[in-house]
């Protein structure tokens, strides 16, 4: 009889270690997602819209803002928000930190600069001229677009790197074909735009960087505070929800090309 509760008791805190011990593996696990993606820009546009679809389907979303405090929604939807202005060494340097010893699968170079030509109501269709051109909207312009992606995936190297297949996306545009249309005016933004596509065929064949898949893409012309709001534009949502699919589906096919949202080549 005193053997049986000695069994009976001893049973008990088997079961009630195996369930601790199990609880505690449990909370221990890192909850498994399909990769870490980062965003720059991720506040507001066609970053938000991106980080959203990434996060809606279980990816660690690293999302960028230069202001975080503001940047509402997002925090909303990504895992982290990292302080991040894309024309600032300081504050690439302060990322890399932030993210020291993390691997990053994808980094999106998304942040972007129209120029202050873009303008609202009266403004908004005045097309840039020669004229009317200044130093400070051909500069900023290159500083956010062209040199932005080239200095973010530089401090970000050790983490790309850290990773099985690294992607690197800079969101371009089509107005940096130089090939197509007359680029109407867009001294800062179209040069800017043809400048980063540059980059991205350099950093194609860039040694340091042969373990990478990278890529442009355009996003074709969205419904944003760059793009304007007109109701015939694309639905940020429907296309980002493409250019997650183009990202996923990325080989060493697709390596240094220019691609559309809806996944047609695009010249350079
Ligand atoms: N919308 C379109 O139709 C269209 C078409 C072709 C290509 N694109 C490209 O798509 C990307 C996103 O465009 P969008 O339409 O979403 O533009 P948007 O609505 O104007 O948003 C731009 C984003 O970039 C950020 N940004 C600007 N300067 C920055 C800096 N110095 N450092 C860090 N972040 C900075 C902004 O942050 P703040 O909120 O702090 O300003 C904001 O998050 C851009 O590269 C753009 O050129 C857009």
């Amino acid at each position: 009889m005193k053997s049986n509760h000695i069994q009976v008791v001893s049973r008990v805190f088997a079961f009630a270690g195996l369930l601790v011990c199990s609880l505690a593996a449990g909370a221990a696990e890192p909850v498994a997602t399909k990769g870490t993606v980062l965003i720059t820009g991720a506040n507001r546009g066609l970053g938000l819209a991106l980080s959203k679809q990434f996060a809606a389907d279980n990816y660690y979303v690293i999302g960028t803002a230069r202001t975080p405090q503001k940047a509402t929604e997002l925090k909303q939807v990504a895992d982290e928000v990292l302080p991040l202005d894309v024309t600032s060494d300081d504050s690439i340097k302060a990322l890399a930190e932030a993210l020291n010893g993390k691997t990053v699968d994808i980094v999106v170079n998304n942040a972007g600069y129209f120029g202050p030509t873009l303008g609202i109501g009266a403004n908004r269709n005045r097309a840039a001229t020669l004229k009317n051109l200044t130093w400070s909207e051909v500069l900023d312009c290159f500083a956010v677009n062209s040199a932005g992606p080239i200095f973010v995936t530089q401090a970000l190297l050790p983490n790309l790197l850290a990773s099985k297949q690294p992607k690197i996306v800079v969101i371009s545009s089509r107005s940096g074909i130089i090939t197509k249309g007359s680029g109407a005016g867009a001294y800062g933004y179209g040069v800017s735009k043809t400048a980063v596509n540059r980059a991205v065929r350099i950093m194609a064949s860039d040694h340091v960087l042969s373990k990478c898949i990278v890529v442009a893409i355009a996003p074709g012309h969205n419904r944003t505070d760059m793009g304007g709001h007109r109701a015939h534009l694309l639905d940020p949502a429907e296309s980002m929800k493409q250019v997650k699919t183009r990202i996923e589906e990325l080989t060493k096919q697709h390596h240094g090309r220019f691609w559309y949202y809806n996944g047609k080549e695009l010249p350079w």
